[in-house]
């Protein structure tokens, strides 16, 4: 069995053997071939393969470029991010501050009380004032309305930017006087708007120095007085005879030197002025809105006539002026600009702010300190910017006081 095994395996070797032997150089080229074949595969693959790395390589440098310039646009997210959260929290520390400062401010139930009972006193004694205004009676009444500033004259370059020049409305008075600054205790009289034009300064005027200090821009001189605030003192008003330079008066006006009078001119608290009636105060009210309030004052006695609260704002405005009873309020901007008259209280109630147009002065740039009604030569005597300057009015009789 095996022995036969053996000779079909011999003979099967046989019939193997015998054609390789015959065909060797055959069978060579064939193996050559098939070699090259698999190495040209090889060789293509290789170079497939060195063509996928080359463009993985480019694919890996362009993933990365595009990390980086993501990274950065994250960079910039991240700091807009944190000032958003920055800002955000700075707002949120306001709003708690204002909660604290409002829950401080709400008042308890017996503050409002005391409130209520303030209110009532209040009415009271409006009811009374106005029982009073139906009696009161000024003397030298007059009827005329401002319709127009008309014309500016510069007289003067004289003194600090701010300041206040006027003259002496009383007959027989031709005098003018220069106030410069908002706080000293000098004043130049001139004996007349001529000598005070006059370019020899020195010769003409004559200084005057006063027992006492006046602060801002409010001072006038009437029959001979002048009525100032006193500097350093809230409210009080000093009258001082120009004669012999003495103090012959003093009061305190309640309820003024607060706030200035108005908000462009910081340092003056009260201002005078002097129209056909005679003396006035104006001065603005915090606890009344900021508000214009106006005082008669007696010019002898510094006694208070009657006070009136008027709806005109002390907010822009630069200055006012009385003419015949009527306030006049001038307001611009804070840099200087072109003043304009946009509200006015009328104490016989007869014109009324929001029927008059809003008058304009003189087209130029203007930031007024201090502004001054003449009822004598019925101009405006104003402080521009440390020019000395005039306006021209227009007035016109009042045709509803008239027919009273
Ligand atoms: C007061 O006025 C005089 C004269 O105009 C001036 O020389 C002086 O400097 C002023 N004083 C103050 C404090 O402004
Ligand atoms: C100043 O003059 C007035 C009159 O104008 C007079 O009443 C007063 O007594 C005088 N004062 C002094 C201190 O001379």
């Amino acid at each position: 069995m095996s022995a036969r095994l053996f000779l079909l395996l011999a003979l099967h070797l046989c019939v193997d053997v015998v054609p390789v032997q015959s065909q060797g150089s055959q069978q060579d080229s064939f193996i050559i071939q098939y070699l090259e074949r698999r190495l040209a595969q090889i060789e293509e693959r290789l170079s497939q393969c060195e063509q996928n790395s080359i463009s993985a390589t480019q694919k890996i440098y362009d993933l990365s470029s595009d990390l980086r310039s993501h990274m950065s646009t994250l960079t910039v997210f991240r700091s807009e991010l944190k000032t958003q959260v920055d800002s955000v929290s700075t707002r949120v520390e306001r709003v708690e501050r204002e909660l604290e400062y409002l829950e401080n401010k709400i008042p308890t139930q017996s503050d409002i009380e005391m409130e209520e009972a303030l209110l009532e006193q209040q009415i009271k004694a409006i009811e009374r004032e106005l029982k009073k205004k139906a009696k009161i009676k000024v003397e030298n009444d007059c009827s005329t309305a401002l319709t127009q500033i008309k014309s500016l004259k510069i007289v003067k370059k004289a003194g600090d930017t701010s300041g206040s020049w006027f003259k002496d409305p009383s007959e027989g008075s031709n005098k003018v006087y220069l106030m410069s600054g908002i706080r000293n205790n000098t004043l130049l009289e001139y004996v007349s708007l001529k000598s005070f034009t006059e370019k020899a300064v020195t010769l003409a005027a004559k200084e005057l120095q006063l027992p006492v200090y006046w602060q801002g821009t409010g001072q006038v001189v009437y029959n001979g007085f002048l009525y100032l605030h006193k500097a350093d003192t809230a409210n009080q008003i000093v009258k001082v005879d120009l004669l012999n330079g003495t103090v012959v008066d003093n009061t305190f006006l309640p309820g003024a030197g607060n706030i200035p009078v108005y908000s462009l001119n910081p340092n003056t608290y009260m201002d005078f002025a002097v129209d056909e009636l005679g003396l006035w105060v104006i001065h603005a009210d915090s606890e009344y809105g900021e508000n214009l309030v106006i005082t008669k004052l007696d010019q002898v006695s510094l006694a208070v006539d009657y006070t009136w609260d008027t709806q005109c704002k002390s907010r822009d405005a630069e200055g006012a002026f009385f003419i015949c009873g009527t306030l006049y309020v001038v307001y611009n901007t804070r840099y200087g600009g072109r003043s304009t008259v946009q509200c006015l209280f009328d104490i016989h109630d007869t014109i009324h702010s929001n029927e008059s147009p809003v008058m304009f002065f003189p087209k130029r740039y203007t930031s007024h300190t201090s502004i001054h009604y003449n009822p004598k030569d019925k101009q405006l005597y104003a402080w521009d910017d440390g020019y000395q300057t005039i306006y021209k009015v227009e007035i016109q009789q009042n045709d509803e006081v008239t027919a009273q």
